[in-house]
């Protein structure tokens, strides 16, 4: 069974042709004629909300000729009400499906899923620890605007605590060469020293800065995110890392401006007529590397 867990377990090679399928579906409009499933079917199973993870997997499901089952909020509307555990609903599940795409709010919940599935699983966003398929995603766009992969450097800014697409992003930067990451953000909102260890094993450049003032100008990628207020209990976390169109301006030209969405206010709306804005082609881009990766998962 080809699960998909987490950023770190894909290598160069593999996420090279899932970036060739991904492009043809991309750039093509007959998809579904050229690649197609045989009503294989796909359970969304998401404990936690998702606008673009769970429509954008179902879409690419349908186009591939796929069909769907699920439940958005199982933590209501499935047996998880009733006390059922994770690890008894997957066993279930994954004998009415052939891949289950989960989203949890526990760290492990993809891990312990893959241990007693009967069909792949998906992990699409475990509590603060991962969410791989979005990093392939933002990994592409990078790959699409710059045209390499090497020679990269990127600021990585938000709420790098609490946000789990910061950490699969950097386990996926980890593996190509030439790569400087400058983690933006206050210090209790900084990443994780875990991420630093894998980062320093890797001999990849980094730095954790307070405010954009010293890489604005330098960066080639502004991965920007939002405070995950939902993660934040009783403490009431707060940072000013606004980008506006004043100091997009300041950036290199085709520098480019990312971020996994939803936004609140940390990039404004006049941003997103600038050349540099491309965090809605990103969720775009989430369609066809979603579709190269159920055909992955199946072929
Ligand atoms: N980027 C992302 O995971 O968005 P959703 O929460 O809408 O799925």
């Amino acid at each position: 069974v080809k699960h998909i867990l987490r950023a770190q377990d894909f290598d160069r090679d593999k996420i090279s042709e899932i970036f060739n399928l991904a492009q043809k579906y991309k750039n093509t409009k007959v998809y579904d004629k050229i690649f197609k499933l045989h009503k294989e079917i796909l359970c969304s199973l998401f404990y936690e909300p998702s606008t673009r993870t769970r429509l954008s997997f179902e879409s690419a499901h349908l186009k591939l000729g796929g069909n769907i089952i699920g439940t958005d909020n199982a933590g209501e509307f499935s047996s998880a009400v009733k006390g059922e555990t994770l690890e008894d609903s997957i066993k279930v599940i994954s004998s009415y499906a052939d891949v289950i795409v989960l989203r949890h709010s526990d760290n492990d919940a993809a891990e312990r899923a893959a241990k007693v599935s009967n069909c792949a699983i998906i992990n699409a966003g475990s509590g603060t620890a991962q969410h791989p398929t979005q990093s392939l995603t933002d990994l592409f766009t990078i790959h699409n605007r710059l045209e390499r992969l090497n020679d990269i450097h990127i600021a990585i800014a938000g709420d790098l605590k609490h946000g789990r697409t910061a950490r699969s992003l950097a386990y996926l930067l980890g593996k190509y060469d030439n790569i400087k990451i400058s983690f933006v953000a206050p210090n209790n909102l900084q990443i994780d020293n875990d991420i630093i260890e894998y980062l320093t094993k890797h001999n990849v450049t980094h730095e954790k800065l307070e405010s954009f003032d010293s890489v604005l100008t330098q960066v080639d990628v502004i991965y920007q995110t939002r405070l995950q207020r939902e993660r934040h209990g009783k403490e009431n976390h707060e940072f000013n890392l606004n980008l506006d169109a004043a100091k997009v301006s300041q950036m290199k030209e085709n520098s480019i401006i990312m971020h996994p969405l939803p936004r609140n206010t940390e990039i404004s709306v006049e941003v997103d007529s600038m050349p540099n804005a491309a965090y809605f082609e990103q969720a775009s881009n989430s369609l066809p590397v979603r579709m190269a990766l159920l055909w992955s998962i199946f072929n």
